[in-house]
C-alpha cells in the first residue's frame, strides 16, 4: 500500500502464499462488501478503505486480546471516528480519519509526513494514530488523560470516559475547573508536551475530574511553533470562561501560571 495506489494482485498473492485463483476469489467477495476497490488498468490492482482498514485493526485488537466486542458509535470528529468497546473495563476505539476531511494535523506535523506519496490517506491516520498513542503513554498518568490501552494500525484504544465535554455540562465551580485545566497543560508543558488543539471540545468531565483527549496534533515544547500553538490553547480555554461563566483572566498571567506552578483545584458540575 506504502508504494502502489492500487497494490498488484501478485503482489497480494505472493505475501498471502495462497494460489492467484483463490486470492481473486476473496478479494471479489470483500470488493462486493465494499471492503476494497479492484481496478484494471496494464495490471490487476486492489484499494483498501477506511472500512476494511478499520476492521483488520479490530481484528488485530481482538486476537491480542484488548478488546472482546465493540459497541455503539459514540462520536464522529473531524479527524476520527469514535465507538464504544469493551474488555474487562468499557474501552473507546478511536479510528483516525487524518487527511480525507481534513489537513490540520498533517500539516501542523508535517515532518513526520514527509515520505508519504500523496493521497495516502491510511498511512496519514496511522502515523497520527502513532503519534497519539505515544503521547498519550508519555502523558499518562501524570497529566489527566484517558488511559491509553493499545494501538493497532491507525486505531487508538483507551479508557472510556463516562462524561460529557465541558461546554454540555454547568460547571458549579468554574473557577477551580479553570485552575484545574491550567494545571494539567502545566503537567503536560513540564513533560514536554503542548496540545496544540485545546478547547472545550476536548476536555471531558465526569463524576471526578477533568480528563482531556485528542492529542494526535500535540507537539513538543522544543516545536518552532509551540510557543504560539500554547497561547492558542490557553486562549481557547480563557474565551470559553469568560463566555459561558464571565470568568476573567489575563492571557498572560494565565500562560505564567501554565509556565510555572500553579496550586491543585477541585472541579465539580451539574448537568
Ligand atoms: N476516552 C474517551 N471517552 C469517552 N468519549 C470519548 C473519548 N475519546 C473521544 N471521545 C468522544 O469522541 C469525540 C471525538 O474524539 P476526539 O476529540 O479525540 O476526536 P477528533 O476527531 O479529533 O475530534 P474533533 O476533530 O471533532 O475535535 C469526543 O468529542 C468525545 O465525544
Ligand atoms: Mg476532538
Amino acid at each position: 500500500m506504502r508504494d502502489h495506489e492500487w497494490v498488484p494482485l501478485l503482489h497480494i498473492t505472493r505475501l498471502s502464499g495462497l494460489p492467484v485463483r483463490k486470492v481473486d476469489y476473496k478479494l471479489r467477495i470483500l470488493e462486493d462488501m465494499g471492503l476494497v476497490f479492484r481496478e484494471t488498468m496494464h495490471y490487476v490492482g486492489y484499494q483498501i478503505d477506511f472500512h476494511g482498514y478499520d476492521l483488520l485493526a479490530l481484528a488485530e485488537l481482538v486476537k491480542r486480546g484488548f478488546v472482546e466486542c465493540i459497541g455503539d458509535k459514540v462520536g464522529v470528529g473531524k479527524e476520527s471516528v469514535v465507538f464504544e468497546a469493551l474488555n474487562d473495563t468499557p474501552l473507546i476505539i478511536k479510528f483516525h480519519r487524518q487527511g480525507r476531511t481534513s489537513f490540520k494535523h498533517v500539516r501542523r506535523v508535517r515532518s513526520l509526513f514527509k515520505d508519504l506519496p500523496r493521497g495516502s490517506w491510511l498511512h496519514a491516520a496511522t502515523i497520527a494514530a502513532k503519534h497519539e498513542f505515544r503521547i498519550m503513554k508519555r502523558l499518562y498518568p501524570m497529566v489527566s488523560i484517558p488511559k491509553p490501552v493499545a494501538l493497532s494500525k491507525h486505531a487508538v484504544t483507551m479508557e472510556l470516559v463516562m462524561g460529557s465535554q465541558i461546554n454540555r455540562v454547568i460547571l458549579t465551580n468554574p473557577q477551580d475547573c479553570l485552575d484545574v485545566i491550567l494545571d494539567e497543560v502545566h503537567k503536560a508543558f513540564l513533560l514536554g508536551i503542548v496540545h496544540a488543539d485545546l478547547s472545550e471540545f476536548n476536555i471531558l468531565i465526569d463524576a471526578e475530574s477533568i480528563k482531556i483527549i485528542d492529542w494526535p496534533q500535540a507537539v513538543d515544547v522544543n516545536h518552532s511553533s509551540a510557543q504560539e500553538l500554547l497561547e492558542h490553547d490557553i486562549s481557547n480555554i480563557l474565551k470559553f470562561f469568560e463566555r459561558k461563566y464571565k470568568i476573567m483572566m489575563e492571557l498572560d498571567d494565565a500562560l505564567d501560571r501554565v509556565r510555572d506552578s500553579i496550586g491543585e483545584g477541585h472541579c465539580d458540575f451539574r448537568s
